[in-house]
């Protein structure tokens, strides 16, 4: 996301994704950072190794993420966005799907419901901002995974370790993303996107 001060910090309003959802009321999808085509591999194996794992997608925006994850045969899915507009157009778009309202820093879920919670550029929001949001999603992460699952976030960030603390055990993947090639006489280099696999070090 290259992007000005102002903008960032855009990012972590509830208004800025409310708004926006609003505003995008056809049918188009929009994926952050990468698609299901480059991510799918590494999240196929990952979660192969659960047997039909019950999975959070959070900040699910209008991705095409959760209807990916159904058809590549992890249909046991909750998708949830703190955007009523967002949830909404989902719920509209793709009513097999369960799709929640739910703000991640406060989930109402009970402990250990999850064996994966799927992350792909929400941290990343709730990281532009000063206060403890972000601190607060990972403690919410922590507490709703069971003891065996794994969080797995999309950034385009590769320096997110520093952040995760010490109640994690991280691995770090990079995937390389073609940006567009030189359509139009513009340089685009391939870009690298950032997947972090985080399992819960044992108390
Ligand atoms: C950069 S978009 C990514 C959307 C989608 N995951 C994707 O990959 O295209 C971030 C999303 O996180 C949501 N979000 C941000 N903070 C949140 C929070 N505290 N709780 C739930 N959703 C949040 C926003 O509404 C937005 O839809």
């Amino acid at each position: 996301m290259g992007i000005d001060k102002e903008r960032r910090e855009d990012f972590s309003t509830q208004k800025y994704w409310q708004d926006r959802y609003t505003t995008t009321t056809d049918s188009s999808t929009f994926d952050w950072l990468i698609t299901y085509t480059q991510l799918g591999p590494l999240i196929h194996a990952l979660l192969s190794t659960y047997n039909a794992p019950r999975i959070l997608n959070v900040g699910c925006g209008n991705s095409t993420l959760s209807r990916d994850l159904h058809d590549d045969g992890f249909s046991n899915l909750v998708s949830i966005d703190y955007a009523p507009s967002c949830i909404e157009q989902m719920r509209q778009r793709d009513p097999e799907l369960e799709w929640e309202v739910q703000d991640a820093t406060r989930m109402t879920y009970p402990d250990a419901s999850f064996d994966a919670v799927v992350d792909k550029s929400t941290l990343d929001c709730l990281s532009t901002t000063h206060d403890d949001s972000a601190r607060r999603y990972q403690d919410e992460t922590l507490r709703v995974l069971k003891d065996t699952g794994v969080w797995i976030v999309v950034s385009y960030s590769g320096y997110r370790e520093e952040g995760f603390g010490a109640d994690w055990t991280v691995e770090r993947h990079e995937v390389e993303v073609d940006s567009g090639g030189n359509e139009g006489g513009v340089h685009r280099p391939t870009v690298c996107m950032y997947v972090y696999i985080l399992q819960k070090r044992e108390r």
